[in-house]
């Protein structure tokens, strides 16, 4: 049997883990050997007696920067397999994606190290072959959200996480169209009542209206991904009457 999908966290703050990765549809999955969850505390590779993991960096400026040595050491001692993806978190990283994720998923889990610091000295990355992810362009205080971030968004495509109720937001994400608005009970709310069309029985209309209210969502509030949408539309064919 193929060992379950893991993702194995470097971290100075293991104790961050699983934190809300434990808890809900991961949680449960978590607890139910779905997927495994390892948290490695890069501290531990430290040689010196203050278990000292960084350093001033070259050519001077504010704060520290994660030594090599150490954190090499970390990669090593995980011991990763080799079909393994390794990560580093960090937001001067190639942005994820649906696609990135729903591939990430497909494999046997990713190894992720998680920046902290000013930096990470750039000989370890490329030494380990880091491939740098970033989940936005913002700084967030360090790696461990972001990782937390895309393990999840990994979880709850695994099989039998999720159930049947496969949602519509991903179907409508992969086709790289924002998610149509939703409406339950009660029929009026506030002097708001729900479209009518999406009360009328209609199978195809609602798909119809589904289909508009995305594609005039993505249009207005994502020009970047409809912009793509367009450059990948195949042109209409005119040669078939
Ligand atoms: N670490 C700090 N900020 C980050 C970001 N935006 N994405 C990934 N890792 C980060």
């Amino acid at each position: 049997m193929t060992p379950p999908w893991r993702a194995t966290i470097l971290t100075l703050f293991p104790e961050m883990f699983p934190g809300p990765l434990g808890v809900s549809l991961a949680g449960k999955a978590l607890a139910s050997g779905l997927w495994e969850l390892e948290a490695r505390d890069i501290r531990n590779s430290a040689t010196d007696k203050h278990r000292s993991v960084d350093d001033t960096p070259a050519g001077g400026g504010p704060g520290m920067v994660l030594r090599p040595d150490i954190l090499a050491a970390a990669i090593d001692a995980a011991n990763v397999a080799p079909d393994r993806p390794r990560l580093l978190m960090s937001p001067r990283g190639r942005p994820l994606t649906q696609a990135r994720v729903a591939e990430l998923a497909t494999g046997p889990g990713p190894l992720i190290v998680c920046g902290r610091f000013e930096g990470i000295d750039q000989r370890v990355i490329d030494a380990r072959s880091l491939e740098e992810v970033s989940i936005g362009d913002y700084v967030l205080s360090g790696g461990e959200i972001a990782a937390m971030a895309l393990v999840d968004a990994c979880v709850r495509l695994l099989p039998g996480v999720m159930g049947k109720e496969a949602s519509g937001a991903e179907e409508s994400f992969s086709e790289g169209l924002l998610e149509y608005p939703q409406y339950t009970r009660p029929q009026a709310f506030e002097g708001r009542t729900i479209p009518e069309i999406l009360t009328s029985g209609d199978h195809a209309k609602v798909a119809a209206w589904r289909r508009a209210e995305s594609e005039a969502l993505t249009r207005a509030r994502r020009p970047d991904l409809w912009g793509l949408r367009a450059q990948q539309k195949p042109p209409k064919d005119t040669t078939k009457g």
